[in-house]
């Protein structure tokens, strides 16, 4: 196989590209490096990759369409595309609103038009998220509940993905598959995100701000599982024999609805110290809470998530004290 991964410096596209590497398959990684976070920490996951026989990298921005045709026409043979780039980030979206809609609505037509011209193309699995249920208060979030409702633009656009994915699958028999992500974690993890800054402020001794007074809760998923889920969606395309378009949506949750403040409280274990905690209210565009139904996945995919907190938040913060710590030392990982 070879297989188009966006977004292969990122967090979910580098883990990814390795479980794709490792079962020896030919990976070419499209990214851009942008600065909405620590551009080292995308460098150091794409230098683990150039390390690997079988894998291409091409530094271009998704949403430029003569970039991508010319990338692909340089590294032909693509028959598998996982598509993850994006820009990620809930509260981010407020700050800076067209950054969503170039990546995630423009990036992905690009992406698009791109597989359409693919002649080998078998499927194109892209990523969506958890957010597009808005605040559902039916939990779990089902496959086959409402998401017309989003309560950002981040979770708008990930909408639009879904909903621009399906004329394509209709229009142009294109095999395409979104899932919806929720809320991944683990080493190597997005620094804008709840572990990581949690993770920061305690070891510092500063306060944590702990959204909704604490009243949250979140299916969080490990990076490993989510590897796993996207891996065996890519070798399981939808079938168009029945006529309908060949688009299908699953979610890759934990299936656990976690308190905020239990996963809080791994950190501190794992961490050996107690954080300094600063209850605020709701942040604009958040959600209480999420949770996967995921009978979908297990049954179509054969998604089973085997890592609860308690064993991963302690993977996390081995990786983040050797990481950081050697980079403390001026060492190179
Ligand atoms: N991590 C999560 O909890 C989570 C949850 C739901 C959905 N998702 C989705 O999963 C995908 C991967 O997320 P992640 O956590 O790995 O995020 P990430 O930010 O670590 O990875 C995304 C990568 O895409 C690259 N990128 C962004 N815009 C680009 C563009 N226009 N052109 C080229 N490259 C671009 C970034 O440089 C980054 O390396 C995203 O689509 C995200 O929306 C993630």
């Amino acid at each position: 196989m070879s297989i188009l991964v966006t977004g292969a410096a990122g967090f979910i596209g580098y883990h990814v590209s390795l479980a794709l590497l490792d079962r020896g398959e030919r990976v070419i990684g499209f990214d851009d490096l942008n600065a909405y976070y620590e551009v080292p920490l995308k460098e150091a996951r794409l230098a683990g990759l150039m390390r690997r026989p079988g894998f291409s990298f091409h530094r271009l921005d998704i949403a430029d369409a003569g970039a991508v045709a010319a990338a692909l026409d340089s590294d032909p043979g693509v028959d598998r595309v996982i598509h993850l780039a994006a820009q990620p980030g809930v509260r981010h979206s407020l700050i800076n609103p067209y950054a969503y809609t170039r990546s995630n609505v423009e990036g992905h037509v690009v992406l698009l038009e791109a597989c359409r011209r693919l002649p080998r193309l078998v499927h194109c699995v892209y990523a969506s998220s958890s957010s597009v249920y808005g605040a559902n208060a039916k939990l779990p979030f089902s496959v086959n509940d409402r998401t017309d409702h989003p309560v950002s633009l981040y979770g708008a656009t990930k909408k639009a993905m879904e909903v621009i994915s399906h004329a394509y699958a209709e229009t142009w028999k294109l095999p395409l598959t979104g899932l919806r992500f929720f809320t991944v974690y683990g080493p190597w993890g997005r620094p804008d995100m709840a572990p990581m800054l949690f993770t920061r402020k305690i070891l510092a001794g500063e306060p944590i701000a702990v959204f909704n007074h604490g009243r949250m809760r979140r299916d969080f998923t490990y990076i490993d599982d989510i590897v796993a889920g996207v891996v065996a969606c890519l070798d399981r395309p939808p079938a168009s024999d029945d006529g309908t378009a060949p688009h299908r949506l699953y979610n890759l949750g934990n299936h656990r609805c976690e308190e905020l403040m239990d996963f809080i409280g791994q950190l501190e274990a794992a961490l050996g110290v107690a954080a300094v905690l600063e209850f605020q209210p709701m942040q604009p565009g958040d959600v209480p809470a999420t949770y996967a139904d995921i009978e979908a996945s297990t049954r179509d995919l054969g998604f089973r998530p085997r890592v609860a907190i308690d064993a991963g938040v302690p993977r996390f913060v081995a990786w983040y004290r050797d990481y950081y710590g050697e980079r403390r030392c001026g060492r190179q990982p």
